[in-house]
């Protein structure tokens, strides 16, 4: 399949930060990140190893990265250290102390806690013995499912530190979901909480493992937080036990294992378009200095600063950037209990003002939501804190980009678009925001150590402008060592296209520009031919997206008798706007002369809101089937509310 797409929406825009960020920032100038990068891939190990040191080892690495047995790569090999070590004590000698590691805020106004290091620590080490206490030792593994509260740091860094592999279940899944990915990963132990609040309604997440351990026969022990207070139906003597209780009578000190630098830190499942959810394996020594290492430079970390990342630490994007990576710097981290718009539309910037948030991360799909709700919102409360914005998980359209720096960076603040997967661990292409300028809808350059190229077919780098295939070429520290007990589907499924040249094959299609800029493309399964051209829907969706009737579009190929493909934009309007029937044309018209006639939709169907998965990633594969009048028979199990789905094919039927 080749990905070349034949029209390339132009971006002239460029935003350069100002002398005052220059000057403070960790990386001051894109000479400085030049060199370093030249550094990190010509002497990996000089450059990994001087980075490496900045964190505590028990024993030193012998060799900074093995190839020997390629694609199964080790990194820091004979080291052996504790990330939970260098996320927690390794700071309770300084002055960090009593800084607050953790600033958590509950759903429910007026909730939160506050969490120093030396606390945080105290309660890691008191899990991390009721963990021992009940039999769980190196190398279990541990299911965890619960909502966004304290706990769930802590009974993470608590697995981290005596060497047990956590997996964490998102608490918005399902039993089925929980099914197979405890059997997947054969868990031992199950921790849970009774209910977890979501837009002031429970979640019943006790109840969901109840009726999945029926068919999870490795589970010997639950422990259930007390959250919602709700009235539990089951209780198993013997296999259930109470958080606060196993915690009563656990003692407080309990060293840091000394781990191999290639023990397993953690498994998190991601759900393919097919096939089973595949069991992305982390491990401990390469993943926490990558993780560290990005933090520092990409969110531009000071000690003085809060950093929140909005986030489920039920994604990747939690795992790495509100825990591991933040913590191992010794920073603050906010996090989040609840929904962006409970009660109101503005929750996240009463966050912000609260704790005067200086660097914020969030997902393009909420900088949509936030656009559709209104500019309104963000203006009734105080941001001038912030001074550096993020976004991961999907390319952003250029006009939210511009949303985005207007009405919540007041128009100062960069910009960092980080591309990276599950499977990356780390944040693999960005910008730097004191060394570079930023592009709207551009996510920059490769990181430090990361070697990147865009290809066609054949493996032949494509030149500037003309869009492939996303490969990475060389192994980096944070990377998946495997799929959790399947080495032949992680050989087949990331190494088997280009295996001549011994790439990682991302499933990106990208474009580099004149100035080595990528621009992320999105999935090369979302890739449309009509009659013979190639059409990215992503540029389609930005064009639509640039017209003010549009909030958010997602654009899908059906079957078309004469063009071979068809378009289909699925399109929502901001709140209040009632479109007519004229307005398709409208719309039409627009994306004609932003891009030419060939990307005219087809069909238009305007909706309150698109169905996405809980991680906030448009469904399209369920919008394909609805525009080609099929029957959706796939998996839905990480959709995020089934009515969306509903009140579409209710329109396409009427
Ligand atoms: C896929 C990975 C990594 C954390 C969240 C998602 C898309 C991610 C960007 C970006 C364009 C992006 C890619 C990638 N993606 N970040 N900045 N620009 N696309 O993790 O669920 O493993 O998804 O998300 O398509 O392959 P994930």
């Amino acid at each position: 399949m080749s990905v070349a797409i034949d029209h390339v929406l132009e971006e002239t825009r460029r935003f350069t930060p100002d002398d005052e960020f220059r000057k403070l920032a960790n990386l001051k100038s894109f000479e400085e990140f030049e060199r370093l990068y030249k550094q990190s891939l010509e002497d990996p190990d000089a450059f990994w190893g001087k980075f490496a040191k900045e964190l505590h080892w028990f024993k030193r690495w012998k060799r900074v990265l093995n190839k020997d047995n390629a694609p199964f790569f080790k990194w820091f090999e004979g080291g052996t250290t504790n990330i939970c070590y260098n996320c927690l004590d390794r700071h309770l000698s300084t002055w960090r102390k009593n800084k607050a590691a953790i600033i958590w805020e509950g759903e429910p106004y007026g909730e939160r806690r506050m969490f120093t290091y030396l606390e945080l620590h105290r309660l890691v080490c008191k899990f991390a013995n009721a963990l021992k206490n009940l039999g769980i030792k190196k190398g279990d593994r541990v299911a965890i499912y619960l909502p966004m509260i304290p706990e769930l740091p802590i009974a993470m860094l608590a697995c981290a530190r005596i060497g047990a592999t956590h997996n964490v279940v998102f608490g918005g899944f399902s039993a089925n979901a929980l099914i197979d990915r405890i059997n997947d990963a054969q868990a031992k132990m199950v921790i849970t909480a009774d209910g977890g609040f979501r837009r002031g309604q429970v979640v019943d997440l006790k109840g969901a493992v109840d009726e999945a351990l029926g068919k999870c026969p490795s589970v010997t022990n639950v422990i259930v937080v007390q959250r919602s207070h709700t009235p539990i139906k089951e209780w198993v003597r013997g296999r259930d036990i109470w958080w606060h209780e196993v915690m009563e009578h656990a003692s407080d000190g309990c060293p840091a294992e000394e781990l191999d630098a290639e023990h397993p830190l953690y498994i998190l499942y991601t759900s393919g378009s097919t096939g089973k959810p595949k069991g992305i394996l982390h491990t401990t020594g390469g993943y926490m200095v990558a993780t560290y290492l990005t933090s520092k430079y990409v969110f531009d970390l000071r000690d003085e600063d809060t950093f929140w990342c909005t986030a489920d630490i039920g994604w990747v994007t939690g795992h790495s950037y509100i825990i591991y990576g933040i913590l191992a710097n010794g920073a603050t981290s906010v996090m989040y209990e609840g929904a962006p718009n409970y009660p109101t539309p503005d929750r996240f910037w009463q966050i912000v003002e609260r704790y005067r948030v200086n660097v914020f991360y969030t997902a393009p799909t909420a900088i949509r939501a936030f656009a559709r709700w209104g500019e309104g919102w963000p203006a009734k409360n105080d941001l001038s804190s912030l001074r550096l914005l993020g976004t991961v998980g999907e390319p952003i359209n250029p006009e939210a980009w511009m949303w985005y720096h207007k009405n919540i960076g007041g128009g100062r603040c960069p910009i960092v678009d980080t591309w990276w997967q599950t499977e990356t661990g780390q944040i693999m292409i960005t910008t730097l925001p004191g060394a570079m300028s930023t592009k709207p809808g551009h996510a920059g350059l490769p990181f430090f150590g990361v070697k990147a190229a865009v290809v066609d077919e054949e493996g032949h780098e494509v030149g500037p402008d003309n869009s492939g295939l996303l490969v990475i070429t060389e192994p980096w520290p944070a990377m998946l060592r495997t799929l959790y007990g399947d080495d032949e589907r992680y050989k087949e499924f990331y190494w088997s296209k280009f295996s001549k040249h011994g790439w990682y094959f991302t499933g990106d299609g990208a474009y580099k520009d004149r100035d080595g800029y990528y621009m992320i493309i999105g999935r090369i399964d979302d890739v449309i031919n009509v009659s013979g051209h190639r059409l990215g829907t992503m540029e389609i969706e930005s064009a639509l997206v640039s017209h003010p009737l549009v909030v958010e579009a997602a654009v899908v190929g059906f079957p078309h008798e004469i063009k071979g493909q068809g378009l289909c934009a699925f399109v929502s309007v901001p709140v209040g706007t009632v479109p007519a029937e004229r307005d398709k044309d409208v719309l039409r018209d627009h994306v004609a002369k932003m891009i030419g006639a060939i990307a005219k939709p087809d069909q238009i169907h305007f909706t309150e809101a698109l169905p996405k998965t809980r991680s906030g990633k448009i469904m399209r594969r369920l919008l394909r089937d609805i525009a080609s009048g099929r029957d959706t028979t796939g998996d839905t199990t990480t959709l995020e509310d089934y009515s969306v789905l509903a009140r579409l094919r209710e329109e396409r039927e009427t």
